[in-house]
């Protein structure tokens, strides 16, 4: 794609892990209500999407990611209603709004859940995967849990079978191979449709079909005990099958009913499976998600390496998104340093395609220690080391007891700086990393080069990546450090003449630049060339 015809092609996604971004009622759990306080934040930071989390109600063994109703709130989130005057004061503000979609499972405690495992002969007994016990008695396959690499099947005594979970034993999976939950699904995707949304990130999408002959996962060859349990199997027959394409069609045609909406789908798979998921034309999600940013190495060579093995795979029609934090894993400040993740966000806006960030990085969030009787993430529990609590503790909006997210008691411990490190501290500080991601994104606003234009790498010398970005007589140069030791860009027979027109430093800016650009350690800059 090389126009930008679609208005999420432009857009900046800004994940709001919603239990913790603004709590309105003293509960100490953000809410809706709270949200919309924000909105005007997000408005000046610039992003103009946002993506919240799971907000329907739910036992919360996985936090909202094991829902009983997939069409109303939980009452700890706010009401219905809430949600109605949340989009229309984002619309009012041009911000549009995506939901999370959870298909694949629901809390065991749904009703459809309860039917199911009450008689073998019940109608909704094929709603979830049910099997027979293998001959010794044991689970039907090696299937194993995503959170702890546990046997994913658990067996219920009252019918004898056991069911399928990709999870956790309280969220059983759908068996989305019947058309019943087909149609019960995209039901749930009109109702949200019909109220405004403006499309939605698809949960754990690669999961949604599993193998029908049941067969065994194969060992993974490179496997040792530093890994995952869950990667001791390659999940070849429980992810990724290709009837999950066929479900996505049913959904992009719901949404193409409802005129522009977009599907964001959720996948950790490699480069070569995630652009699987554009489909064809008008039928695939428009962005599975690329979250390569988050595990390669922060290393000159293997960025500049992955930026282009990624726009080599897409497909004609297959349009970019580049994604560097989301609440499943550790924050970018704890992952590369205070002083690399402004390179990263120099990095991220001047990237081709749609861009999301996960709250609390602009200002530099870090994750935060919990100690061992406040842990709330299931993962934790069953994979001590893993859990996902630090990277979801409270956004941090000033000085005040609470940091300005809770008048009340905060549901995950605050960082131990947020009474330094927040908005209200950043806000009008011209060197704050706040004022950094503004100036980014308002530099991306303003210069379609940077959205749309064509990536051109110029060198990749010890810890310089530099790369230019074309497009319409516009060309941006932007050179970053990935080191702490100063570095040097010559020009050789490149042409690197023009003008300062960002740092990460928030300063130089208007500088003139020649045969060489000249870097700090730990710093980016970005260069219109004339
Ligand atoms: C992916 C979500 O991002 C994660 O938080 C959740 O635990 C699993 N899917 C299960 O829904």
């Amino acid at each position: 794609m090389t126009d930008l015809n679609h208005w999420w092609q432009q857009a900046i996604i800004y994940q709001c892990y919603l239990r913790s971004f603004n709590d309105s009622n003293g509960d100490g759990v953000g809410d809706l209500p709270g949200l919309i306080e924000k909105l005007d934040y997000l408005r000046r930071l610039g992003v103009d999407t946002l993506w919240i989390s799971p907000f329907y109600p739910s036992p919360m063994a996985d936090l909202g990611f094991d829902i009983t109703d997939h069409t109303a709130v939980d009452p700890l989130f706010g009401t219905l209603a809430d949600f109605d005057r949340l989009i229309a004061a984002a619309h009012q503000r041009q911000l549009k709004v995506l939901i999370d979609f959870v298909p694949n499972h629901t809390s065991k405690e749904h009703s459809w859940f309860v039917e199911s495992r009450a008689t073998r002969d019940n109608p909704r007994r094929n709603w979830y995967i049910w099997h027979d016990p293998a001959s010794d008695g044991g689970p039907p396959t090696n299937w194993r849990t995503v959170f702890g690499g546990c046997p994913a099947w658990t067996f219920d005594p009252q019918t004898g079978q056991y069911y399928y979970h990709t999870y956790l034993p309280q969220q059983p999976d759908l068996n989305l191979r019947n058309p019943e939950v087909q149609a019960a699904l995209l039901d749930i995707l009109r109702f949200w449709l019909e109220r405004g949304v403006d499309g939605f990130r698809i949960d754990a999408l690669r999961q949604l079909i599993k193998d029908v002959q049941l067969r065994n996962n194969p060992p993974n060859p490179d496997y040792d005990k530093q890994m995952r349990p869950y990667t001791a199997v390659l999940p070849v027959h429980t992810t990724n099958q290709p009837e999950v394409h066929t479900l996505v069609t049913q959904m992009r045609q719901v949404l193409n009913a409802y005129g522009e909406r977009l599907l964001l789908g959720e996948m950790y798979n490699s480069i070569e499976q995630t652009v699987s998921y554009y489909g064809e034309p008008g039928s695939g999600v428009q962005l599975p998600t690329n979250f390569q940013l988050m595990f390669r190495d922060w290393e000159a060579q293997s960025i500049a390496g992955l930026i282009e093995e990624y726009a080599a795979a897409l497909p004609s029609h297959g349009w970019p998104n580049w994604i560097v934090g989301t609440h499943d894993q550790p924050r970018l400040v704890s992952r590369l340093g205070a002083a690399q993740a402004r390179i990263s966000a120099m990095l991220l806006f001047t990237l081709r395609g749609t861009i999301g960030m996960y709250y609390g990085d602009e200002i530099g969030m870090h994750d935060v220690p919990i100690p061992p009787d406040q842990v709330l993430d299931p993962q934790e529990r069953l994979e001590p080391g893993m859990g996902r609590d630090p990277a979801r503790t409270p956004m941090q909006w000033d000085s005040s007891p609470g940091a300005g997210f809770t008048r009340g008691k905060p549901w995950l411990p605050l960082a131990e700086d947020a009474d330094t490190v927040n908005v209200a501290a950043q806000r009008d500080d011209p060197t704050a990393l706040l004022t950094l991601y503004r100036r980014l994104i308002a530099l991306r606003r303003a210069t379609p080069a940077l959205v749309l234009g064509d990536y051109r790498a110029l060198t990749v010398d010890g810890n310089l990546l530099s790369f230019v970005r074309e497009h319409a007589g516009q060309r941006l140069l932007v050179a970053l450090n990935l080191g702490s030791q100063a570095a040097t860009l010559e020009a050789g027979s490149r042409t690197i003449q023009g003008n300062i027109v960002l740092t990460t430093g928030l300063d130089r800016i208007g500088e003139r630049v020649g045969a060489s650009l000249a870097l700090r350690g730990d710093e980016g800059v970005i260069v219109t060339l004339v």
